[in-house]
């Protein structure tokens, strides 16, 4: 009883931590204002359904997906896309983030998008798919920055190798396994740069090129107005570059594949297993800590009682103290 309640409780609590400190980064949400619809509408309940049915297909390592609700007037067209190089739990946590925030930061548009750092999310009340778009756009510059690395040569000659390679890679990528483009350059003796560029899948690969392309002419090329990081994003791709390797090219692809054979039943049973030695360690804890304080508060009275008795009591306090803890994961859990 006491065990199985406690289960429950730190089965909760590691889920609910786990799922914290992996937040998504969110960047911007834009909402096309210029249609707008009522609440409770045709239009309203096909956006719930198509956000719901977003969120609930971000399964399998599917990184990229679109889908409809509704018909004629009332239809509404929607797709995701995460970061082709993040691992897959944080891609299914960015998207159904996307689809909370969204509505509520877009509570009467037909038209939004919403970016994060691991992934994009748009519907529309017209067709999207396989159509290039650059607007609407968000630009992130990183401000601060080694004033000398940014006023020299070999900064602008890295940035512009590495920002001429990733139209052409990425839309190379798509029709490749992991649609997205990387490309690191040196910068300076100590400073690398680090590129990547993804379209959305359902472009062609002369689309995908055009819009990175568009991408990157929003970036510096020459001396010396840039900074050490900025990101340029678009419904249809997007542009990135920084100083340090924030995309897990090379390592990620393990636990990339890990989390596509594993399905979602590994993650179970490592959390099970954790969950039991936790309960193992809190039980051996507890009962050690009541031991102790038992023993402090029987060895005051000792001299005057039989050992059978300082036994029974001792069983008395130790099913006290258990009871106790079971009341509290009792209220934990139940709250
Ligand atoms: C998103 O970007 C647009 C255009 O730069 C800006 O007007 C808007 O305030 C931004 N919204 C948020 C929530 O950051
Ligand atoms: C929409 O429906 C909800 C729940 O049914 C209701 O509370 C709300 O008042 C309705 N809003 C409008 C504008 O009809
Ligand atoms: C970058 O710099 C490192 C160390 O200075 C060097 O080994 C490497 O070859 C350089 N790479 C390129 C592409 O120039």
């Amino acid at each position: 009883m006491v065990t199985k309640l406690t289960l429950q409780l730190l089965l909760t609590t590691l889920i609910l931590t786990t799922t914290k400190t992996s937040a998504s980064v969110f960047n911007n949400v834009t909402c096309t204002n210029t249609k707008t619809f009522s609440p409770n509408t045709t239009f309203h309940s096909n956006l719930k359904t198509l956000l719901s049915s977003l969120s609930s297909n971000v399964i399998n390592d599917v990184r990229f997906f679109h889908t409809t609700s509704g018909k004629d007037s009332d239809k509404v067209y929607g797709l995701y896309m995460c970061r082709g190089d993040v691992p897959f739990a944080l891609c299914r946590e960015c998207v159904g983030f996307a689809t909370l925030k969204i509505p509520s930061s877009c509570p009467s548009s037909k038209e939004a998008v919403i970016w994060y750092n691991e992934c994009l999310l748009r519907y529309s009340y017209r067709f999207i798919f396989s159509k290039m778009e650059t607007w609407p756009r968000y630009k992130i510059e990183i401000p601060m920055g080694d004033p000398g690395l940014l006023q020299s040569r070999g900064f602008y000659a890295g940035l512009r190798s590495v920002l001429n390679e990733l139209p052409k890679e990425a839309a190379v990528s798509l029709s490749g396994f992991n649609k997205y483009a990387v490309k690191q350059e040196n910068a300076s003796v100590s400073v690398t740069l680090y590129g990547l560029a993804q379209c959305t899948p359902d472009l062609s690969a002369g689309d995908c090129r055009r819009c990175v392309d568009d991408a990157v002419e929003e970036l510096p090329k020459a001396c010396c107005g840039g900074s050490i990081g900025e990101t340029v994003l678009f419904p249809s791709c997007f542009v990135r570059y920084e100083t340090y390797p924030f995309y897990q090219h090379s390592g990620a692809s393990a636990s990339i594949t890990t989390s596509v054979n594993g399905g979602r039943n590994i993650p179970t049973h490592v959390i099970a297993i954790i969950v039991v030695l936790v309960v193992i360690l809190v039980a051996i804890s507890c009962i050690g800590c009541c031991l102790l304080w038992i023993k402090s508060k029987k060895t005051r009275k000792a001299s005057d009682r039989e050992n059978r008795n300082v036994l029974l009591s001792l069983t008395f306090e130790v099913n006290r103290c258990l009871g106790f803890i079971t009341c509290l994961s009792g209220f934990g859990y139940e709250d």
